[in-house]
């Protein structure tokens, strides 16, 4: 199909778009629970090392890969003559992207929620230890999670509606300026509170106790989730892209930011854990559960609530929107269909598979799922994408980037905006090497191949 590509009007506008996508609820929901499921500061230092060391020169080849081709994912990886099999990368992102839109409108629709709750001051005159029982009547309302599903999938499905330029630079502007300005209000409350202590403790201090092996493919998977690796996403970014750009430059202030904001979200969430005595492992509602406590004993509750939670929706919708907009690119690009109809096809898709996700918690659907499994329907589709088959794609990406891309156009590309050749030795070696060992190496832990530890 020849289409006319669609470009960033500038080098901010992408920046803030990147950043738009990797700062989401990855971060705000999803960091602070796995890092107390996984015993703070060892994993904690893991996911930084993962994201600085395998994520960022990632996101370098991800980027390179889609400027170059300027196609999406599939396309990109259809470059190189006799490419076969390697589409598989691309198929994999995508689909862990639908995957992962399935069951993000969950938790943003639970966001969604609370905004409207605490418009109403939800929890003015409640009992502090009735805060938490909030989440789980929501969680375990179905109609109403599923109503909100729906709400937010609508909300993402017309802003891709909008267009790549109009639609997430725009928002991501806007949304990424208020997200670090409610963030650093929120943190600077907590450095208030008693817990404050215990907390940087909890998330400065190694604890070989809880951390194992295995959670290393847990903080890479969470690396590449927050980066929005491996799906695609950043091929198409860079396709967007104009041709002069430094990459490296860009790539490493998006690893930044996400590291900041990692950072605060931790130093902001477990000083009301340890304040409150709450669990530092409460899993999937520890932000629902934990945050409001905070809200109810502050000066100007209600509008700090309404205003956390329309943060928490905000940046869900920017990295959302991406995720709708990397299926629907490919749709169009592979099966000639038009943008309106890839979107809306894309959008009905992710919210009827994400219905049983809503329902996780109800018992209404798959009853037996959580005694066979374990874990609940929307934990596993958690899982299923951020342990398996996000680290398999970066793995994929990482060997195609590497071995089967020319090496010659590959590295004009990287040297664009003044890179040293010795800044290129070092890259392109991590592409080769260093990237797929380390990755190779914890998916084998972690299925049980290789037995790196006695702890398992
Ligand atoms: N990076 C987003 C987050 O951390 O919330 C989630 C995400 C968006 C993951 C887009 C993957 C993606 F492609």
């Amino acid at each position: 199909m020849s289409q006319v590509r669609e470009h960033w009007s500038s080098r901010l506008g992408f920046i803030m778009a990147a950043i738009g996508s990797a700062i989401g609820l990855g971060i705000l929901w999803k960091f602070p629970y796995v890092v107390g499921q996984n015993g703070g500061g060892l994993f904690l230092f893991t996911y930084l090392f993962a994201v600085a060391l395998i994520g960022v020169p990632l996101f370098i080849g991800e980027i390179l890969l889609g400027r170059m081709t300027q196609s999406a994912a599939i396309g990109a990886f259809s470059h190189e003559e006799a490419s076969g099999s390697w589409k598989v990368g691309a198929f994999l992102g995508i689909a862990s992207s639908f995957l992962i839109m399935s069951f993000y409108s969950v938790i943003a629709g639970w966001g969604l929620s609370y905004v409207v709750m605490s418009l109403t001051g939800f929890y003015q005159g409640l009992a502090l230890d009735q805060i938490p029982l909030i989440y789980e009547k929501l969680s375990k309302s179905g109609g109403i999670t599923v109503m909100w599903h729906f709400l937010f999938t609508a909300i993402c499905m017309g802003i891709v509606f909008a267009g790549v330029r109009k639609g997430i630079e725009y928002w991501s502007q806007i949304m990424v300026k208020i997200l670090l300005v409610l963030l650093l209000i929120l943190f600077s409350y907590s450095l208030t509170l008693k817990g404050l202590h215990q907390a940087v403790q909890f998330v400065f201090y190694p604890n070989w106790d809880k951390f194992k092996v295995s959670s290393m493919l847990e903080a890479l998977g969470l690396a590449f989730f927050t980066l929005s690796l491996g799906q695609g996403i950043m091929i198409s970014y860079g396709s967007y892209m104009k041709g002069k750009e430094n990459v490296v430059k860009t790539s490493a202030i998006v690893g930044l930011s996400v590291i900041t904001v990692a950072f605060l979200a931790a130093l902001t969430i477990f000083p009301v854990v340890f304040s409150f005595d709450l669990s530092p492992d409460a899993g999937l509602g520890m932000v629902f559960q934990t945050l409001p406590f905070l809200f109810a004993q502050l000066p100007g509750s209600l509008v700090l609530s309404t205003i956390f939670f329309s943060l928490f929706v905000f940046t869900a919708i920017t990295s959302a929107v991406p995720l709708i907009e990397v299926c629907a690119t490919n749709l169009m690009e592979k099966a000639g269909l038009d943008r309106h109809k890839a979107v809306v096809l894309v959008s009905a898709g992710t919210f009827l598979f994400g219905i049983p996700s809503a329902l996780a918690q109800t018992g209404w659907v798959f009853p037996m799922w959580e005694k066979i499994f374990g874990i609940n329907f929307l934990e596993t589709m958690d899982r299923l994408v951020s342990v398996w088959l996000i680290p398999l794609a970066g793995l994929i990406t990482s060997l195609y980037v590497g071995w089967k891309v020319d090496r010659r156009e590959l590295r004009e590309q990287f040297m664009r905006g003044h890179q040293s050749d010795a800044l290129w030795s070092i890259w392109y070696g991590f592409m080769r090497y260093v990237i797929p060992v380390i990755v190779f190496c914890i998916i084998l832990q972690k299925s049980g191949i290789l037995d790196l530890s006695m702890q398992g």
